[in-house]
């Protein structure tokens, strides 16, 4: 089974589009001297396209620049690689306000002159390619563009000589040249709604009349913005109550914002990222949708040149399914698998200010983003998403919901790869997808565990912080931050019916280490009132990889003690937060950590200051100090090795104290131990009993359902502190 598949797969893949698309239409192209001599081009055209149009070689002017001089060469040059070849061609135009010789018009001011002219010019091209040309654009471009004017027709030369009855004797003469011929009337911005109608009631007015029209040609110069797949097939159903055959007959799609046949427009291309791939992918998609849908009345789709090289538009603009090296672009797979688009159509670009005279514009404008889209309802997952509480300002994503589940969506349209590092343990974080309006977007596989986690995007192999959220300082840099609401949040929540206390920054110096230093105070709603009063301190450190703005700002110590003095549960004491020195130590180097260095800025430079500046008690029993990991590691080391200065410890994640390793048991107040559920609550649990068998005042305290995270640390501080200097 497997065998066949692949050989089937095999034949599809040597076919060209001509072969895919034979139950549908032919696959045509246009062509100028070089696409016919090169032998790789050449190639090309053969195994792609059943239907070939000349560029140029075979309108007005090229074939006849002067009366009754006619220049065969480019054009029997085309016409004879079809031959060889044994590909029928569409003869294009024999009738065009462009690329025509004004010897035909200027100057006459008989009609008869004219037409005269025009027969014998239209009879030479015609009879001489009869044998390959199968049909003709016989008039090109013989409607106005302007939507507001009241005479439907272009006022070119002809028509202001003969009105539209030019139209009717071009037809007449090609049909005298080649009755066999099939005769089509050709224009662009054939989508529009105003100009499709004047164009279907001109060719109904002239086949009412008997004029040999038999199809229209709709040139289809399109862009990425348009025209939508509902005004291609509103334009097809109109052309096809008028005529039994239509042709798309220069199907190209534009880059940048302009589109029609005009001969005068910008070359200025876009950067072709991979969303510009994407969105010509797609635009080509959708038309050939419609064009399949209606294979009835199609009968030809041809593309208006060979490759980007070749294209009439420039490179630039990136408009074909070949690239400038004859190369399939994505364009061609979704063409030729018959893809349907995978993104909505993006808006109109607004006009760049500083290019708008060159036609310029400020780059595709995605289609608005809907929620509902991006994330489909899922099972089991309640859609009361609501931004993060720690996102940037007026920021919707991240989003988290009642149940954990976080949705992030980020705008890097280019990007190749992004993996969230939050997720489910063990998951390897949250992989994004591409979704219908370009950006990525995911949602974890489950509810993420309470509070506050730290998280990053790694987009393409970089890693980056969520543009959507703020920055907290973990693992040793600023990291995105993200909030999923606890339970018992209360006992953190900014409350607007109580005192707040400050949090302020201070500058220490530091002698051992030759630099100003900074430490972060709380100081209680009550400090300062009364000028006597004294508080008692806790020096409190954060983990390895955080620094001295963690504990306040993604652990709001300060706003847990606010609620704690507020609802009675503590008298109030300051807390002191300075940077632990810790990212000296890399993980693993954990062994060789001293914490010397830090001892000596805490013990005997910081705590000195405090004093000095604040209104402490300064007596160990009235000193404290804890930290979280890290931070634990580093209060163990120095209250051990300094018993004379704190009189209370705490370890928050951060290990635990044995009886042994206290010389005098009078020597401390209050040990407290703590760490979250999903870390090792057991040795917290147990190291604890072991010290309270010796007499120790220890209490361990185990955080439900959180690890080593904030969330585990701010209970933690929450039950330390209601501990602290009784
Ligand atoms: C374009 C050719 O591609 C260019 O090389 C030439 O300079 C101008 O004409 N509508 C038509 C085509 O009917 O004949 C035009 O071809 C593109 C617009």
């Amino acid at each position: 089974m497997t065998a066949v598949l692949a050989l089937v797969g095999n034949t599809a893949k040597a076919q060209g589009l001509k072969d895919v698309y034979k139950d549908y239409f032919k696959i045509g192209v246009a062509v100028n001297q070089r696409n016919v001599t090169n032998t790789q081009q050449q190639a090309l055209v053969v195994k792609e396209f059943n239907s070939v149009t000349a560029e140029n070689d075979m309108k007005p002017e090229p074939t006849e620049p002067s009366e009754g001089v006619y220049n065969w060469e480019g054009a029997d040059r085309i016409a004879n690689f079809c031959r060889q070849n044994g590909i029928k061609m569409r003869g294009h135009c024999l009738m065009w306000h462009s690329q025509i010789g004004k010897w035909m018009y200027e100057g006459v001011t008989d009609k008869e002159v004219f037409y005269a002219r025009m027969k014998k010019h239209i009879n030479a091209v015609v009879s001489r390619y009869k044998d390959i040309v199968y049909c003709w654009d016989v008039v090109n471009e013989a409607m106005t563009d302007d939507p507001k004017a009241e005479d439907p027709y272009r006022q070119s030369p002809m028509y202001k000589l003969c009105g539209d009855e030019f139209i009717a004797k071009a037809f007449e003469y090609a049909h005298e040249a080649d009755p066999k011929a099939l005769l089509f009337y050709n224009d662009y911005n054939e989508c529009d709604p105003v100009k499709s109608k004047r164009i279907a009631a001109m060719v109904k007015k002239m086949k009412d009349a008997g004029v040999p029209i038999h199809g229209i040609g709709m040139q289809g110069h399109y862009n990425i913005y348009g025209p939508t797949e509902d005004a291609v097939d509103a334009a097809i159903k109109l052309y096809k109550q008028v005529v039994k055959h239509i042709h798309v007959t220069e199907l190209d799609i534009r880059t940048n914002n302009e589109m029609g046949g005009q001969l005068r427009f910008s070359r200025d291309g876009v950067a072709v990222s991979d969303s510009i791939k994407q969105h010509l992918a797609d635009q080509y998609a959708r038309v050939f949708k419609v064009f399949r849908n209606h294979k009835d009345v199609i009968d030809c789709v041809t593309f208006w040149n060979l490759s980007d090289r070749d294209s009439w538009l420039g490179a630039a603009n990136y408009p074909l399914p070949f690239d400038t090296e004859y190369q399939p672009k994505l364009a061609y797979e979704y063409i030729k698998d018959m893809k349907p688009a995978l993104w909505a159509m993006p808006a109109q670009p607004k006009p760049n200010p500083n290019r708008q005279r060159r036609g310029g514009f400020g780059g595709p404008q995605k289609p608005p983003f809907k929620p509902e889209l991006a994330f489909p309802e899922q099972e089991g997952v309640k859609e009361d998403f609501v931004p993060s509480v720690m996102n940037q300002p007026g920021q919707q994503f991240p989003m988290v919901n009642s149940q954990g589940y976080v949705r992030f969506r980020v705008d890097i349209p280019d990007a190749k790869e992004i993996v969230v590092s939050l997720g489910l343990g063990g998951r390897g974080g949250t992989k994004l997808h591409k979704t219908y309006d370009g950006s990525y977007v995911g949602q974890t596989e489950g509810p993420m565990d309470e509070g506050f986690h730290y998280y990053h995007l790694t987009v393409d192999g970089g890693i980056v912080n969520d543009p959507g959220a703020n920055n907290y300082y973990g693992s040793t840099r600023w990291e995105s931050g993200i909030e999923i609401p606890a339970h018992d949040q209360a006992f953190y929540a900014c409350r607007m019916d109580i005192p707040h206390g400050n949090v302020q920054q201070v500058l220490f110096p530091s002698k051992s280490t030759n630099t100003v230093r900074r430490a972060f105070v709380y100081t209680p709603p009550t400090y300062g009132k009364n000028p006597k009063e004294k508080f008692p301190v806790l020096y409190l450190q954060h983990g390895w990889g955080e620094d001295e703005t963690a504990w306040s700002n993604q652990g709001h110590a300060n706003l847990i003690m606010d609620n704690l003095i507020a609802d009675g549960k503590i008298k109030p004491f300051i807390i002191v937060m300075t940077y632990g020195m810790t990212n000296d130590v890399r993980f693993g180097g954990l062994q060789e950590f001293t914490a010397k260095e830090f001892e000596t800025v805490l013990v005997d430079e910081l705590v000195p200051y405090i004093d000095s500046h604040f209104a402490t008690k300064t007596d160990k029993w009235n000193r404290a100090m804890a930290g979280l990991s890290m931070g634990g590691f580093e209060t163990k080391l120095i209250t051990l090795r300094r018993p004379e200065v704190f009189g209370s410890y705490g370890l928050l994640s951060g290990g635990q104290y044995e009886p042994k390793d206290i010389k005098d048991k009078k020597q401390v107040k209050l040990i407290f131990q703590s760490c979250g559920s999903k870390e090792r609550p057991d040795g917290i649990k147990e190291s604890t009993a072991r010290l309270k068998e010796a007499g120790f005042n220890a209490h361990g305290y185990i955080s439900e359902g959180t690890a080593h995270e904030f969330l585990t640390w701010r209970r933690s501080l929450y039950q330390m502190a209601q501990l602290l200097f009784k």
